[in-house]
């Protein structure tokens, strides 16, 4: 089962929630590969998992759609092992962004879930975090993923461009890839005791969007857990965003597209 971390908007935590989504799942027994398509790289250095060989990153494994090839080596090849157990990341890399005009020239839209499809027995759960655009590489993503979760900071403008963004998932979802579900907005960087993360998690409810159950509370642990390099559950298991962290992937498991 594939899940994508998309939103057009930086800084909202996609990198954050796919990797700490996907040590919790690999901790729970789950075989769980992440992927990181943007070229910050962000997801990659947070797991230590940066490569000197560009052959084996995530460029590696879209470049091979457009150079010859006598063989073409399968997804699983280019994931890299984390410290993690059942936890393995296909590493991000900067040259994603030299190569893709030409694979956007050539119509590779289709590779990465044709490349994804071809392994998904090899994993339980896959994650992908994407850069903060939508562009090549998030709307691969998109086509290739079977859900989509979409982080929101709890900012002044993180209602601004949901809709739109909602609706280029509607149109995603007609035109290349009919099982893609919204599973939910995640209300990222919540505080409960301020009014302004509550007044928009209302209005973005009254306005019918899919925010989870469950909100991210904002807690410096999370830079520190970047810094050390260490998901939160490895870091601070005990800690409440940590908890808040095992809440959204139990939700996801037993209420949103993982019970399938
Ligand atoms: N719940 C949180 N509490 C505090 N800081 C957070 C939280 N989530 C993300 N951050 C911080 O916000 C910044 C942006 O997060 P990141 O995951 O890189 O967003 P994106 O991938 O959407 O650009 C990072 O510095 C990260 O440490
Ligand atoms: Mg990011």
């Amino acid at each position: 089962m594939i899940r994508v971390l998309f939103n057009k908007k930086g800084g909202v935590g996609k990198s954050s929630l796919a990797v700490n989504l996907a040590a919790i799942s690999a901790s729970k027994g789950y075989k769980t590969l992440l992927l990181d398509l943007d070229t910050q790289c962000n997801a990659t250095s947070y797991l230590n998992a940066q490569t000197e060989v560009q052959d084996d990153t995530i460029a590696g494994l879209f470049e091979q759609t457009i150079t010859f090839h006598i063989r073409r080596r399968p997804a699983d090849e280019f994931a890299v092992a984390t410290s993690i157990d059942n936890l393995s990341i296909i590493p991000g890399s900067t040259r994603l962004s030299e190569i893709e005009s030409e694979l956007d020239s050539r119509h590779k839209i289709y590779k990465l879930r044709e490349a994804l499809d071809a392994v998904r027995d090899k994993f339980d759960r896959i994650y992908i975090d994407t850069p903060p655009a939508l562009n090549f590489y998030s709307l691969s993503a998109l086509i290739a993923a079977d859900s989509v979760l979409i982080p929101i900071d709890c900012d002044d403008f993180a209602i601004q461009g949901l809709f739109s963004l909602q609706q280029h998932i509607a149109e995603i979802r007609e035109d290349h890839n009919e099982k893609l579900q919204i599973e939910g907005i995640i209300a990222n960087q919540y505080l409960s005791n301020a009014k302004l993360p509550n007044r928009i998690i209302e209005t973005l409810l009254d306005e019918g969007h899919p925010v989870l159950p469950v909100y991210v509370t904002q807690s410096v642990k999370m830079r520190e857990s970047h810094q050390e390099k260490k998901p939160l559950l490895q870091l601070a298991p005990k800690h409440k965003l940590t908890q808040c962290l095992l809440d959204i992937h139990e939700y996801l498991e037993q209420e949103g597209i993982g019970h399938l």
